[in-house]
């Protein structure tokens, strides 16, 4: 049945920015403000923007609503039919080019196929689909991820204790090491490149362009591609070949795509560790079996997607079943992580519950979406989830204990909001046996 569109009132519209929007900006869009990541944590802000949702959705049924912040249009997706019409209307009626996104993004990678609303999109998606073998189970140079991710691992095995500064450190040359190659294993000043003009993301178009600091990134990222023997992903794009269809591609830009992207994995990874150190059932399985350490990887994202929300713009006058319609360039908002969570429809829903990633019920739903759905669907999830499995599965050789306060454990709802950053985790001493 369609469902009608409604407009919220300026309270409303008021309530949703306080509890929803403005929590979100301040942990940082494009990357985590730590202390704000922490106070959100602290208060559960989640939940909160979640009973708002719930709220709506009591007062005005399932169908979209209008709300009116300033100068900005928003359509706030609250049922499962809505998000299907619109993730699988991307590139049609619906753009990801999303306003807010282009701010955000185009401070460091202003050709990136996200962001690209024009003609360029097609060959853009097809030249990223082919460097990263997307759908391919397994990319074709997985061997030497493999190996890269072996050998980070080691420092990894022997601590007794875990941080996420440690942890991320790891991550970071595994992400320099499978994006560029090897011999970015140590180039930290590209990863700090990245990371000061993801900062100026955080501020959308408040926030100048710097172009010298761009420069830079893109002189080194070029210098990976043109070696001799590329290595990590810089050899796929080296062998994609240039065609008329991709013509424009510009794959540079999307390398720094890819290079910011991977940045949200340590946390989704470190969060299902911590998850499996609270539920030895789950960890005993998914330390012989790789699917179920990847399923628990995607289930961790599923509780706390780390892209906080999944922005579309209408690109033309759109009429929603119930007749009303709302104007070209107006944003459309999934809000994944309150439909990640619906205690309404997902019986699971603030536990975890990693089969539900095997047994077909995450796929057949839409409105499970840490990578997205549709003709923008993410086409590094499967780089992403060999990558992360890869590392756990070589630290799940002990036994972890949660030794900060965080309540990952069976025996209660989890948070809607997680610091990641604050958790810590030790290791047994004993080997694990088998
Ligand atoms: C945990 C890590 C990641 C998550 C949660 C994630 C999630 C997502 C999501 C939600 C989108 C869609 C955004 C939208 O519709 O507005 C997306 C798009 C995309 N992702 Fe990822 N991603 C991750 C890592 C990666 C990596 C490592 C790569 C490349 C190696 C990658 C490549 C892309 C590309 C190229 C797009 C744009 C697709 C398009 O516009 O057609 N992502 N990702």
């Amino acid at each position: 049945m369609p469902y009608a569109l409604t407009q919220a009132s300026r309270s409303e519209a008021l309530r949703l920015c306080l509890l929803c929007t403005v929590p979100n900006l301040a942990q940082g869009p494009v990357i985590r403000r730590p202390l704000a990541v922490r106070l959100a944590a602290a208060v559960d802000s989640n939940a909160w923007a979640c009973r708002s949702l719930d709220r709506l959705r009591e007062k005005y049924g399932p169908g979209p609503v209008l709300v009116t912040l300033l100068w900005r249009k928003g359509l706030v997706l609250l049922s499962a039919e809505d998000v299907h019409r619109v993730l699988g209307g991307t590139g049609a009626a619906f753009t990801a080019a999303n306003k807010e996104k282009v701010a955000a993004l185009s401070h460091f990678e202003p050709n990136g196929v996200l962001i690209t609303a024009d003609g360029a999109r097609e060959g853009r998606r097809r030249f990223n689909e082919a460097a990263l073998d997307h759908p391919a189970a397994e990319h074709r140079f997985q061997d030497a991820f493999l190996a890269a991710i072996t050998e980070e691992a080691r420092p990894l095995r022997a601590y007794g204790d875990l941080t996420w500064k440690k942890f991320h450190e790891v991550y970071q040359r595994i992400v320099r090491r499978v994006v560029f190659g090897d011999t970015a294993r140590s180039d930290e000043r590209i990863t700090e490149l990245r990371d000061k003009l993801r900062a100026d993301g955080n501020w959308f178009m408040l926030h100048r362009r710097r172009h010298r600091l761009r420069e830079e990134l893109f002189v080194r990222s070029r210098r990976y591609l043109d070696l001799p023997e590329p290595g990590g992903l810089a050899r796929a794009v080296r062998a994609t070949p240039a065609t008329p269809a991709t013509a424009g591609t510009d794959p540079v830009a999307q390398m720094q795509h890819w290079f910011f992207a991977f940045d949200a994995a340590p946390i989704g990874a470190y969060l299902a560790l911590g998850l499996l150190a609270r539920h030895p059932r789950q960890a005993a399985r998914a330390r012989t079996d790789h699917a179920y350490l990847k399923a628990c990887v995607l289930e961790s994202q599923r509780l706390w997607p780390t892209s906080l929300a999944i922005l579309r713009d209408t690109t033309e006058e759109t009429r929603w079943p119930g007749g009303r319609t709302v104007p070209a360039g107006t944003a459309v908002i999934f809000y994944s992580s309150y439909f990640h969570r619906d205690a309404r429809h997902l019986p699971y829903a603030d536990r975890f519950e990693p089969e539900i990633w095997l047994d077909g019920r995450a796929d057949a739903d839409w409105t499970i979406a840490p990578f997205s759905r549709g003709p923008a669907e993410c086409p590094g999830r499967n780089i992403v989830l060999f990558t992360s499995a890869t590392l756990l599965a070589e630290l799940l050789g002990r036994d972890w204990r949660v030794t900060s306060s965080h309540r990952l454990g069976p025996d209660r709802l989890l948070p809607r909001t997680v610091d990641h950053t604050s958790l810590r985790l030790a290791a047994d001493s004993r080997p694990v046996s088998g």
